[in-house]
This record gives C-alpha cells, structure tokens and sequence, in this order.
C-alpha cells in the first residue's frame, strides 16, 4: 500500500465532517450542543451513541467505542485507515497523492477483480439451481444429503463449477479477459499457456470479506476425492490468513452477543447458521493469526471461542492454537479487552456433526462453558499425564509448565504455575523456579522449532543494536540480523510519528514480523490507533511497552538519518520489509515445488505460474528500491 501524506489525511479530515458522514449512515438527532444517534456498531434501540460537532469526535455509551470519523468508517466498514482515508477521500471528491510503499493495487483494479468474483459465484450459483448437466443434479443431491437443502444454497450462494472451460467461457463472454480471470484465480493457464477453469466438478463455497463481496472460493469434491478441497490461492483481493468464512453473515449477531465462535470448516459455519448459532465463523484451512482476532474483536467485543474438532486433526489444531498464546494476554498487557478462549468437542465430532446429533442447545452451552486459552492449555496437557504416579506428574509438570513460557514473566503466568504445582504435587518454590528457568519461545507462527535457547519477546525488544548476536548460543545469520534490525527501525520511526503509523497502517498489519515482540508492538501501535487515531507518540510508546516489556528503549532509539525526512525513511523500511516478506514468499513455494510428487498437476502449474509472477514482480521492485540507509 503507498502512503498518504499527512497533508492529505488532514485535507480529508477537514472535509469529512463527522456529524454529516455519520448522519449519512444512522438518522441523528440534535440535543443541545451534540448529536445523537443508536449505535450502528452495536445495534440497539435507543440511542446512546454522541457525536461532539465541536471536537468532530464520538462515542458510544453503550459499546464503548469511539474515535474520529476514520476511526467511524474504519469500525463500520471494516477498513484499514488509509482505506477509510481514501473512502471519505472519494465521497469529498479529493485526489490524495500516494507515495512510497508497496506499490499498492489501484481500486479500480481490486473492484475489477471483484466483479469477476461475483459474476463467478452467480455463475456457479445458477449452474447448482438450474442446470440440468448430470454433474450439477449430483451436487444438488449431495447438498440436500448433507442437510444443505431448501433455501441454504441460496442463503451462501452455493454453487456448482462444472469445469471444462465453462466459466471461462461465460466470463469472456462478460467482457472479462483472460489475465484477469487468472489474476482472480478462477482460471489458471496451462503449461502450453492455454486458459481453463480452476475449479472443475466441485461444489463451491464463496469466500466473502466483511462487507460481502466475493473475493475467493472454496471448492468440495462431491463425494469422496482429493484435495478435499480447492480454494483460491492469494490474490490481490484475497489474503488467505486475513479472511475469515462467514463474517458477512455473522458479524451483526457477534455485535449483539459480543462473541464469536470459530470453527474449521465451511460447513460447519453454515450448519451452526442455520441451527440459529449466527455468530459462528471459519478459518480457512489456517491456524488462527493475529489478524484474525484482530477483525473479530472489532465485532465480538468480549469474547472469542475457538472450536475445535474432536478428531485428530482438530487436536492438533488445538495444540498449535497453544503456540499462540502470547504476552499479550496477561493482564499486565492491559489490552485484555477480547478473551480468547477454547473447547474440545466430544467424541471425534466436529461442529457440524455435533449439532445434528445433540442440538443447538448443547453446543450453546459448550461455547459458554469454554475456557480461557491458557486454562484450557494446561488442562490439555494434564490431561496427557498419569497423574496417580510420581514420574508421571513430574511429565505432567514440565509439559503443563511449557504453555506458560511465553508469558513466563506475567503474575498471570505465576499464578498459574501454583496452581499447577498443587495439581502435580510439586512444591511452589520449585515450580516457580522452573517457570523462571524456561526460555521463551522465539517466534509465534513457526512451524519448526526454534533455535534452543533463541531470544524471546521481552528479550528480542531489548536486544541493541550490534550487540553479539549469540544469545544463550543461538546464532543468526547476518540477512536475519539487518532485518530485525529493519523492523526495529521501522517500528521506531512509526511509534514516534503517529500519522506515519497511521499511514503505514496496512504494513504493520502485513508485515510477517520475525520477532514475536516485533508483532507485538505492531499489533499495540494499531491497536491504539484503532482507539485514538490522534494518539501522540508518548502514548503509542506507553501502550507498546504495556504490551512488551522494554520497548520504549528500542521505539525511542531510531533517528532520521540527516538529509532524509522521517516519511522517506518509513516508505523506504516498508519497502524492505515487503520484499523481505515477497522473498520469504517465494522461498516457500519454491520449496514446495521441488517436490512435484506431492502436488497435483493442476497445483503444481498454479504454482509455478504464480511463483514466475512473483519473482517478476520482486525484480522490479527490487530495481526500484534505492538505497536510502547505510546498510549494516
Ligand atoms: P474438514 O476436512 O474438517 O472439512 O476441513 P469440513 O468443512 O468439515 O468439510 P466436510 O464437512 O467434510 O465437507 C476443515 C477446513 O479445512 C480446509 C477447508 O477450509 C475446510 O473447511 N481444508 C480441508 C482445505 O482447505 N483443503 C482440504 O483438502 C481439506
Ligand atoms: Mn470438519
């Protein structure tokens, strides 16, 4: 995303006045010097949402949401602020001049991309109602076998690809062309460079932003086959870790019942839809991420369940859901605002299945009985423990102690660590001693084990400049240490400019930071934007050493480099930091792609496409990338 100068968001501001653009949305009503109005965050019926003319500020008693007007279009709309920036832009017929960054996807091109997604889904949708092809009546019958009859198809849009070029076809005949259909990822070329369907005889899911517009698709084999299922790979529109299946649907009832439930699988959401659970969402094949919760809590103000299938793949989903527990959780983060909590399903179920055989109401009373993440944690790993044996609560001990590492240094973490000794028999002190003794893991989302001993958060933030980077034996490489230092800087520059990290809001959402600390401090600057998009630094920096102990040494530490403005320096890190993440990109994908065996064709050239497109791209960007820092 390009950056947008602040002279710009100011001229924006100026011309988006809040009573008018929130008037625009809810019927307002005048008493005395401010403006009333029901919450359109929360829905309710009488109002109790403010709106200060004088100070163009608002704010909801009832919710307790408030900001500005970004901070209004970004809550309602579900934007990022340069978006909510660019929206109210458009409705004051300014032109705002981007710079720097990521070159980002010009708007006419994503609303391009998602017409050819809706335009796919209505073709699919009508190919599943009406057509009379044998491979859409067997879709239609296996939906109904699955419960997904009467008005379901219809309720999500269900569809049905019949392949062979079909919808390439009637795209074409649309007026879209071939590259942009391949962009949208609902067709692929083959490796003679011909156009066909990517998806062929599956039922199809589409995969809708907040807002509703179809931006991706989830194919099903009918019956048995493999892949299970097909979806989308990134698009420009379509950021797999970003996107969760069914918050169109569910984002009103997460309003109104401050909770979100997740679940693993398409079907799933839409069975606990229509059993009347409407707050339920899925992941898309991926664990949970930061920005998921991120979106939730801006809908689920309290709390959020994560489901997870009573199988053994649900398990081991649930084991990796421990991994995320993160500093940010203890109450010494104070952004405990959103609760994170787990529950098992019984006997091998999954969600799906769990409400057809014992009802709504048994799932609803599983959702509210479910456990905070840490509690639920340690329960797990009791629970693998014969704890009627002395070795076996000594296990106990050490596995359950390990969900604690990384917060090991919270009261929360110590007060969980008594109780554990109590479960095991083991005496505080010891335990307290072992807690203190754990290293911290290093990075949050790495699927490989971290180096031994590899610095945790607090200790990551803490780390300056230069100094040895052989902590407790872990070496890292020189590319690694010029990019943590990369994302230190960059994180600096932003906490000491507001509206830069205000601008920059989609990099520090984006970036796949290398440091568990390094998110964490991305993850407070947004969030405290998100609640005072006027924050100054001092309270940026307060928020993010609340949240990582020791960042205010390394926030305060970057300078501007004489002869360039704090701007260039952001717009030159972002752009370091994006090709960092396009290379890491890559390397995973080529990694993939070296072993064909375990793609199918149809994989594989969709890869190897995409990974050509990808390093095209790179090359340029590297080229256009001058060199603004002296590089370590
Ligand atoms: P499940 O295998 O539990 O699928 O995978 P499901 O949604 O319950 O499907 P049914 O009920 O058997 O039809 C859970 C989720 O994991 C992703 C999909 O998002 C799916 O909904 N997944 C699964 C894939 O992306 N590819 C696969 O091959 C399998
Ligand atoms: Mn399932």
């Amino acid at each position: 995303m390009g950056s947008i100068s602040e002279d710009d968001i100011q001229k924006v501001r100026e011309a988006s006045d809040v009573v008018a653009v929130i008037g625009e949305r809810v019927p307002v009503k005048q008493r005395g010097r401010d403006f009333w109005c029901c919450c359109p965050i929360h829905q309710e019926k009488t109002p109790s949402f403010k709106i200060d003319p004088a100070l163009q500020l608002w704010h909801c008693f009832g919710c307790g949401a408030g900001g500005d007007v970004f901070a209004f279009v970004m809550q309602t709309e579900d934007l990022s602020f340069p978006e909510a920036v660019r929206k109210l832009a458009e409705r004051a017929h300014i032109d705002i001049q981007e710079t720097g960054g990521r070159p980002s996807v010009p708007s006419s091109k994503k609303a391009r991309l998602k017409d050819i997604c809706a335009a796919t889904a209505e073709f699919y949708h009508t190919q599943l109602m009406r057509s009379p092809d044998p491979g859409a009546a067997k879709a239609r019958e296996y939906l109904a076998g699955r419960g997904f009859g009467g008005k379901v198809p219809k309720d999500w849009n269900l569809g049905f690809a019949p392949g062979r070029g079909a919808l390439a076809r009637h795209l074409r005949q649309k007026g879209f062309r071939d590259d942009e259909m391949v962009e949208a990822n609902v067709a692929s070329r083959s490796r003679e460079g011909r156009l066909r369907d990517r998806f062929y005889d599956r039922v199809m899911f589409p995969i809708s932003d907040a807002q509703g517009d179809v931006i991706a698709f989830g194919g099903r084999v009918i019956g048995q086959g493999e892949p299970k299922y097909l979806n989308s790979q990134e698009t420009p529109l379509f950021h797999k870790s970003q996107v969760l299946y069914g918050l169109d649907h569910a984002k009103a009832a997460m309003a109104s019942t401050g909770t979100a439930v997740v679940v693993e699988g398409y079907t799933d959401v839409i069975a606990l839809h229509e059993a009347g659970i409407a707050n339920a969402v899925a992941t898309l094949g991926t664990a949970l991420t930061f920005s998921h919760i991120r979106l939730l809590s801006r809908h689920a103000q309290r709390r959020i369940v994560y489901l997870f299938d009573g199988d053994e793949a649900g398990q081991r989903a649930a084991d990796r859901a421990l991994g995320f527990i993160d500093d940010s959780m203890t109450p010494e983060a104070g952004r405990s605002k959103v609760e994170l909590c787990a529950v098992t399903l019984p006997d091998n179920l999954d969600p799906a299945e769990f409400v057809a055989a014992r009802g709504a109401e048994a799932l609803s009373a599983l959702i509210d009985g479910a456990q905070p993440l840490l509690k639920y944690g340690i329960d797990r790993r009791l629970a693998r423990h014969d704890l009627s044996t002395a070795e076996g609560r000594t296990r106990a001990l050490a596995d359950a102690l390990s969900v604690l590492a990384p917060i090991k240094d919270s009261l929360l973490a110590k007060d969980y660590a008594v109780q554990i000794a109590g479960r095991c028999r083991a005496r505080e002190e010891d335990v307290l001693e072992s807690l203190a003794a754990l290293a911290p893991p290093a990075r949050r989302d790495e699927p490989e084990p971290a180096a031994p001993g590899s610095p945790g958060p607090a200790a990551a933030a803490a780390v300056p400049d230069g100094a040895p980077l052989r902590a407790h034996g872990a070496r890292v490489s020189r590319a690694e240490r010029n990019r943590l230092r990369f994302e230190r800087e960059f994180l600096s520059v932003l906490a000491q400019h507001p509206l830069l990290a205000l601008a920059h809001a989609d990099a520090l959402a984006q970036v796949q930071w290398h440091r568990d600390s390094h998110g964490a401090v991305a993850q407070s600057l947004l969030a405290t934007l998100v609640d005072d998009p006027a924050a100054t630094a001092g309270a940026l920096i307060t928020n993010a050493t609340a949240a990582v102990p020791g960042a205010a040494g390394a926030l305060t530490a970057a300078a501007v480099p004489e002869g360039c403005s704090a701007e260039e320096v952001a717009a030159y890190l972002a752009e370091e930091l994006a090709i960092g993440d396009a290379e890491d990109a890559i390397a995973s994908i080529k990694a993939l792609l070296a072993d064909p065996a375990q793609l199918s064709p149809e994989d594989y050239d969709a890869l190897f496409q995409s990974v050509v497109g990808m390093q095209g791209d790179l090359n340029q960007r590297r080229l256009a990338h001058k060199p603004l820092l002296p590089s370590a």
